[in-house]
């Protein structure tokens, strides 16, 4: 605090002044304290409750407040308020490590998450992406297995590659994104510096009821996305400065150097979905942008910190359910069950009135019929039920013309996606490693597989991870091979024997 500021007097939750903020009400100095001290109590009571659960994954992180701006003329594709040329919200941004805890180093390899929820004029959008275009696994029933395999065992608590690389080389469709992980992208110089996706298709609907299919790229405006730290950079800022993502966005910030980014869109005709020769709702694949082009569509600037941490970013609730009209889901699997998810967790994390929070509640009014639950702060309004004769709120049911209302027909049953002309799990991994990343690109993949692999990964696991390699790309496999097994002399650590390096997987 300066000091031409004016102190304000220490009062108790109620409000009342205290009279020390040093010492305890006792008898005579030299006496026990009294229980009838009840701004100490309140003191001890309020701390004991400090911590809430973290995140099950994407725990470490923090964000920013800023805005988005529709630049471009994109009203063609959606009707969304939002995205009418000259619109303007604000946003809060979290950006995040997926695998490590609360307290775990920020330059530990894994894939960042990049979440956005934008204020608009017509309900909150979030978009809850990461800073690669795919994913490991294409079906939800994976993802909590996935998630487990990247944390740590039942017995010693400790992280361990043999069973991240067991997954992995057990779940081909996992290549693409592990090619991405293990490459520069793994390890993000700065948050600012990092491109954001939504990696999942989701649908756009325009005022005429005419639907698109879509996929959001947010392009960092400093640098081409791939700026990275060195895996003994990161390996010694870990022990360093564990918080250097999150003090590097504060800083930033705070000297008036706002991060910025450019939203583009691939867009892609509702019928082509039914024909396209890779199926466009795998979370595996991307869409080449020879087939679907980038188009501009807004910036996105963050320019104000937080002021409180815990009210503002660890309690902000991100959901990819929050769609405004015009945007909506898409059959993609894992997309429709994080429909479930978030909220769900939300919920268990924050409580059932969780949008009541400021950071959560939405600039518009809201007319729903909840009602009750702990830590409601909203008066409920009668009449609390639907239907009713006394004026309260009514759906509007016609939702033709909505996104997110596509055609579904089938048996029940539990099936992979039908494959098309060009899926399978090897081809867009190859792509990656051989065409877009360079040979000092492709050098760095290498050393860091092999470091990751030299590092408690049993025998079997190995072999199933040199064949990995193999089938996304031979001389990259061999290479992988070679200096795995150069670096263990023939052996391997037994598995579950986790070693003391911090390198997050
Ligand atoms: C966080 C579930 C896939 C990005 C979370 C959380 C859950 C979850 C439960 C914690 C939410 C919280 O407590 O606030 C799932 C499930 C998935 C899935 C069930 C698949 C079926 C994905 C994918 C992406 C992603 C594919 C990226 C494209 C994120 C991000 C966060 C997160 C960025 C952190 C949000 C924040 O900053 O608060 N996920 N997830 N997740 N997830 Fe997922």
């Amino acid at each position: 605090m300066t000091d031409d500021k004016k102190t304000p007097p220490t009062t108790t939750d109620a409000g009342f002044k205290v009279q020390s903020d040093e010492h305890s009400l006792t008898v005579g100095p030299d006496g026990p304290i009294v229980l009838n001290d009840h701004y100490l109590i309140e003191q001890m009571a309020n701390f004991n409750r400090e911590r809430i659960p973290e995140r099950q994954p994407h725990a470490k992180g923090s964000g920013a407040f800023g805005t988005f701006e529709t630049t471009q003329d994109v009203s063609k594709y959606t009707k969304a308020a939002i995205f009418q040329p000259g619109a303007k919200c604000e946003v809060v941004a979290r950006f995040s490590t997926v695998a490590g805890e609360r307290g775990s180093p920020d330059t530990w390899r894994d894939p960042r998450g990049f979440s956005i929820k934008m204020y608009t004029e017509e309900g909150n959008f979030d978009m809850v992406g990461n800073n690669t275009p795919v994913f490991f696994v294409r079906d939800p029933m994976k993802f909590q297995h996935f998630i487990r395999s990247q944390k740590r065992r039942a017995d010693n608590a400790l992280r361990d590659h043999d069973m991240q690389w067991d997954f992995w080389t057990l779940s081909p469709e996992s290549a693409h994104q592990v090619a991405y992980l293990m490459g520069d992208r793994g390890i993000p110089r700065t948050w600012r510096e990092m491109n954001g996706y939504s990696s999942h298709t989701y649908s756009l609907v325009n005022a005429e009821g005419e639907k698109f299919w879509v996929k959001f790229h947010f392009h960092t405006d400093l640098g081409d996305g791939n700026a990275y730290l060195s895996q003994e950079e990161a390996d010694e800022l870990a022990g360093a400065d564990s918080d250097y993502h999150r003090r590097d966005l504060f800083n930033a910030i705070a000297e008036g150097n706002p991060p910025s980014w450019t939203l583009k869109w691939q867009i892609m005709p509702y019928e082509d979905a039914k024909t396209y020769r890779i199926n466009p709702f795998d979370l595996t694949k991307v869409w080449p942008h020879d087939d679907y082009p980038l188009m501009e569509v807004g910036k996105l600037t963050l320019d104000r910190n937080p002021v409180d941490f815990h009210s503002q970013i660890e309690q902000v609730a991100f959901e990819p359910n929050n769609m405004v009209p015009g945007v909506g889901l898409s059959p993609d699997k894992m997309l429709l069950a994080r429909g479930f998810s978030y909220a769900d967790a939300h919920r268990a994390r924050l409580g059932v009135n969780y949008k009541q929070i400021p950071v959560n509640a939405p600039k518009t009014e809201t007319h729903a019929y909840s009602k009750d639950g702990e830590m409601r702060t909203k008066h409920a309004v009668d009449p609390v039920y639907a239907p009713n004769s006394y004026g309260g709120p009514a759906a509007e049911p016609d939702m033709t013309g909505e996104a997110g209302t596509f055609h579904a027909d089938g048996d029940l049953v539990r099936q992979a996606y039908t494959l098309r002309e060009d899926d399978d799990d090897w081809s867009q991994a190859h792509a990656l490693v051989r065409d877009v990343m360079d040979d000092a690109m492709r050098e760095r993949l290498v050393n860091n597989v092999v470091g990751h692999l030299c590092d408690g990964v049993s025998e079997k696991v190995l072999q199933r991870a040199f064949e990995y390699w193999r089938n996304i790309d031979k001389d990259v496999g061999d290479r992988i091979e070679k200096g795995v097994r150069e670096k263990l002399g023939g052996t391997s650590d037994a598995p579950g024997m986790a070693s003391a390096k911090s390198i997050g997987g």
